[in-house]
């Protein structure tokens, strides 16, 4: 029998992982199986518990669960710990980890080519998606993190947390220059765009979001001020080609995944 993992979470119906997985697989020979499991809003760790003594080998955890997974997991990453947040379960030896960070600092090097070594970025949002990629993004160099969010107070206790990010309101960003623009709010869900002066967006500057597969207001805005634009579907696949490598420990080849979903 393959061996089985899935994507849990809640909503889960529209998530591209099985897809991407299956690829993976294909690709590498793995023999494995990927599907998704909706878990109720209060009942995430019995639905883990179901899984694991079904014989499941592992999950992706998505939204609203990546925090209640870190607690679930008897060892963890630093990056996990850091994140406060698990989005990849194994079972054999209860090990959780975070490779949403990772997953977007390798989308912007690997397939967009942005070297993050000494540059400004500014990172919109303190929630969930945020917390995940602080960590990637200072190791991987860049010089200066700022945080900026509707309630600065939340982005000062993100920042607190990281030696080398600093926090703000979206008021105070003065007229400084970034190199990245990063949306990690929830506000493209609600076709709504953080409140970002547009001096900030413009030509030589990446605006990139993590939201995929639409263009939400924050990306309509950047390319109309003639920023270059990006979603965060590469993302989402290297992330995924991340989780693939711990479980299998074979690294799947991410471009031609990325570029069938993409459609090209
Ligand atoms: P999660 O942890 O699930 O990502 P969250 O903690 O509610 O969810 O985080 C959502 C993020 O999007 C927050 O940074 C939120 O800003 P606040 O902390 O001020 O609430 C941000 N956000 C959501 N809608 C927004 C909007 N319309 N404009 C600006 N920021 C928004």
């Amino acid at each position: 029998m393959s061996d089985r993992y899935a994507v849990i979470g809640n909503p889960v119906t529209h998530s591209k992982s099985p897809l991407i997985h299956a690829e993976f697989a294909r690709a590498t020979g793995q023999d494995i199986d990927y599907g998704r499991i909706e878990a109720p809003l209060d009942g995430f760790a019995q639905a883990v518990e179901r899984w694991r003594l079904s014989g499941g080998k592992g999950l992706n955890v998505t939204l609203p669960f990546k925090h209640e997974a870190f607690r679930l997991c008897a060892r963890v990453t630093d990056r996990a710990r850091l994140a406060q947040a698990v989005n990849t379960m194994r079972f054999d030896d209860s090990f959780g980890d975070n490779t949403d960070g990772v997953g977007l600092t390798r989308d912007l090097s690997d397939n967009l080519g942005v070297a993050l070594k000494g540059k400004a970025i500014l990172l919109l949002g303190a929630g969930g998606a945020a917390q995940g990629v602080v960590g990637a993004l200072l190791d991987a160099g860049v010089v200066r993190l700022v945080i900026a969010n509707r309630t600065v107070p939340k982005a000062e206790a993100l920042a607190a947390r990281f030696p080398g990010a600093t926090a703000c309101g979206y008021d105070s960003l003065g007229n400084e220059r970034f190199a990245v623009v990063i949306n990690a709010t929830s506000a493209g869900l609600a076709h709504e765009s953080p409140p970002l002066p547009k001096k900030l967006l413009g030509k030589g500057i990446l605006a990139y979001d993590m939201v995929y597969g639409r263009e939400t207001p924050f990306l309509a805005a950047a390319r109309k001020a003639g920023a270059r634009t990006c979603d965060g579907l590469g993302m989402l696949v290297e992330q995924a080609a991340e989780s693939f490598y711990l479980w299998r420990g074979v690294r799947p080849s991410t471009r031609p995944v990325l570029a069938k979903l993409r459609g090209s």
